[in-house]
């Protein structure tokens, strides 16, 4: 079992499969990195299985997939089935744009994909394009009912922004209530890459905004990002807000980048390589390097403090 100084049982990996997007959201990649990683410095998906064989073997009972896009990655359905076919009770799950899933979804669940967690900030064409700087919402919607009908169990995420779509909050959480699929409204997170004079919106103001039309109460909290909420008719959504005190209280995660490196919070800049250790085949080594991220895992993120991380989201997968 891997447990952390803070006696947070960690058993929660996400693992970023690729850095490339094909959206520009504003909040993330508003421009084009300068460069992207040449392919040879990307874990090959045997060289990712090789090493989540051990986290599972250590305790790791959840996998979710990010980038990036995932789905921009080739053979993703293979990398997926690889991970099922070795441990067929994982909850293994996928964050995505959404664009590809009309494609995809299918052949993810077959090959043992459970859940789906989806970006949708505005029911809008013309907003979302503006927050994405691509056409795309009509592709997302019908990649959401091809991941429903295709039996995918779906999450949206909302990144709630000043100005941009705070106005939509009741829209988007009614979309999703019609749909029958949990929504979670996100607290913008700073970060150098951003577009400049992004604002984010308290989750107090999420929330106020939707007492006006709703009642509701909160769920005791469970060791997820989010604060869960229920409404009088049983429907629930979510608020995700790393700037509260408690965020990082049980936090169970790390991650993998697709470049090899391991990371215990999402704001710190520390990161452990891997890929030394997997291309050598020296899996004592990888062991080793996993336990000392696990002991290294900070109490929280600075968020809390009002500033700004210098990480890319698109390389540690939101
Ligand atoms: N702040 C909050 N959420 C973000 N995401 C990406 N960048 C940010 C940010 N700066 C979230 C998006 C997306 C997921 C991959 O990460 O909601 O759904
Ligand atoms: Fe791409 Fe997701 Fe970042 Fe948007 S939030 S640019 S879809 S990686």
């Amino acid at each position: 079992m891997l447990i952390d100084k803070f006696d947070r049982k960690i058993d929660y990996i996400r693992v970023s499969v690729t850095s490339r997007c094909n959206f520009r959201c504003l909040y993330c990649m508003p421009n084009t990195p300068f460069e992207w990683e040449p392919h040879e410095n990307i874990l090959r998906y045997e060289e990712m299985f090789e090493f989540l064989k051990l986290a599972i073997d250590e305790g790791i009972k959840k996998i979710r997939i990010t980038g990036g896009e995932p789905l921009l990655r080739k053979d993703l359905d293979v990398f997926v089935k690889m991970l099922h076919d070795y441990k067929p009770d994982l909850d293994l799950a996928l964050t995505t744009n959404g664009y590809y899933l009309k494609e995809y979804a299918k052949v993810l669940k077959d090959a043992g994909l459970k859940r789906v967690n989806m970006s949708l900030d505005s029911l809008k064409p013309e907003v979302a394009a503006r927050i994405a700087q691509k056409d795309m919402l009509k592709r997302v919607m019908e990649g959401l009912d091809e991941a429903l009908d295709a039996g995918l169990k779906v999450k949206l995420n909302t990144v709630v922004m000043n100005g941009i779509n705070d106005g939509e909050i009741v829209d988007l959480l009614d979309f999703a209530k019609s749909k029958n699929v949990i929504i979670r409204f996100i607290e913008f997170m700073e970060n150098e890459r951003a577009y400049p004079g992004i604002k984010r919106v308290d989750s107090k103001i999420i929330l106020d905004k939707i007492k006006e039309k709703y009642s509701f109460k909160e769920l005791p909290k469970d060791n997820s990002a989010s604060r869960y909420f229920e409404m009088e008719d049983g429907y629930v959504f979510g608020i995700i807000e790393p700037h509260n005190e408690d965020f990082c209280k049980s936090c169970n995660r790390i991650r993998l980048t697709a470049e090899g490196y391991l990371i215990p919070c999402l704001f710190f800049t520390e990161s452990y390589n891997i890929k030394e250790a997997l291309r050598a085949g020296d899996i004592n080594k990888a062991a080793h390097i996993l336990k000392e991220v696990v002991a290294n895992k900070p109490e929280k993120n600075d968020w809390q403090d009002e500033e700004v991380s210098t990480r890319a989201f698109w390389e540690t997968g939101g």
